[in-house]
């Protein structure tokens, strides 16, 4: 019998709402037997120092965090070289792309990210009711600045780059995202969520550019994607009205503590990247030899174009029976793919084992 009272409250959805349908109510609970590596976290500890920080910030629990993070916002600015003004901080990044959305979105208006990249952004901009202009990349032209400053992309109230990009891994010379931000009086925002996986970043061109924001994360490279840490570098007039969009006591006291202590103890994590790094190469020349086309990767993933005869859809549920987890991308033009992130050396075994595996049984019958 259809419910008229909820049709009722539904028919009130904004239709930005009523585009999205409502999460269906069977989502899996994912095997905590399963190898994760497909959301491109880092599987090891907190360093013991940062995780005492942890523990002692669960004793204030009774408190309030602070309000506008301003303590975190200090400690990223003194570690980063920048001033408080100049820093934002989130439960996580991607809490600052959505405030950057409704900043900067009204309903009908555009905004432009290199294609494929990074999928939440879609969701977001339909948030808004904006429309969401892919511009794509290519082997040759690993940032497409022209079609991003004179193409469909000219009147996007902003650009998105992400650098290392997710989901190719690919890296662009900061000199081309400088070209990119010096010709374009558009906001840039440059999401540099993997950086610390690659050789070089932009931070030093916040001071240089008024229209440029840098986004980092603690998810990745600090391997807190639990905690939420993340946080926008840019104009203090920006930030400004970023942080007066942002709900209040947006974080809390463990993201607080987690963060400030992380800045802090950021050589603890010089092994943690040389082990990605390593193992990214290993995985990769493996995979290779498996059959696989595997992108060059500054990030602590691999996207690799599986052999010829299935799909990466294929792939990926071949390898979820066997208890890995990885990403593939059937929207996102990149059908014949997978992403795998770089875990530890047990689970990037694991990994290959199960390739292995069904390179030699499933593939064959
Ligand atoms: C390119 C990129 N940006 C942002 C994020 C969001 O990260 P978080 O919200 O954990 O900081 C991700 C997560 O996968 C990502 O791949």
């Amino acid at each position: 019998m259809p419910d008229a009272k909820l049709q009722s409250v539904l028919s009130s959805l904004s239709q930005q709402a009523s585009e999205l349908n409502a999460l269906p109510s069977t989502w899996p609970v994912p095997d905590a037997r399963c190898v994760k590596l497909d959301r491109n976290e880092n599987p090891f500890a907190l360093p013991p120092p940062v995780m005492q920080s942890a523990v002692a910030a669960l004793e204030r629990q009774y408190l309030y965090p602070q309000d506008d993070n301003i303590s975190l916002r200090e400690a990223a600015a003194k570690a980063y070289g920048l001033c408080r003004d100049q820093v934002i901080a989130g439960n996580g990044s991607s809490e600052l792309l959505g405030l950057i959305y409704k900043a900067f979105l009204s309903p009908g208006d555009a905004v432009a990210m290199v294609s494929p990249g990074f999928s939440f952004n879609r969701k977001l901009a339909t948030l808004q009711g904006a429309q969401f202009l892919e511009v794509p990349l290519s082997e040759a032209y690993p940032l497409p600045t022209k079609q991003l400053l004179f193409g469909p992309a000219k009147d996007a109230k902003f650009i998105l780059v992400a650098n290392p990009n997710n989901p190719t891994g690919t890296f662009v010379p900061v000199a081309d995202i400088e070209g990119l931000v010096a010709q374009s009086n558009r906001l840039i925002v440059l999401d540099e969520a993997y950086v610390d996986f690659a050789p070089d970043n932009a931070l030093r061109l916040v001071d240089r550019y008024s229209n440029l924001l840098v986004l980092r994360t603690f998810s990745k490279s600090y391997a807190a994607a639990g905690i939420r840490v993340g946080f926008g570098f840019g104009h203090p007039e920006i930030i400004g009205r970023l942080r007066n969009l942002q709900n209040v006591f947006n974080m809390n006291v463990i993201g607080h503590a987690v963060g400030i202590s992380i800045l802090s103890h950021r050589v603890a994590y010089e092994e943690n990247h040389r082990h990605i790094k390593s193992e990214r190469q290993r995985v990769s020349v493996a995979l290779s030899q498996l059959g696989f086309s595997v992108t060059t990767s500054h990030a602590n993933f691999l996207l690799a174009q599986v052999p010829s005869g299935k799909d990466g859809t294929w792939w990926q549920v071949s390898l979820k029976r066997r208890k890995i987890l990885v990403a593939a991308f059937p929207e996102d033009g990149l059908e014949n793919c997978i992403r795998v992130s770089i875990g530890t050396r047990p689970q990037m075994d694991a990994f290959l084992a199960a390739v292995s595996d069904i390179s030699d049984y499933d593939l064959q019958t």
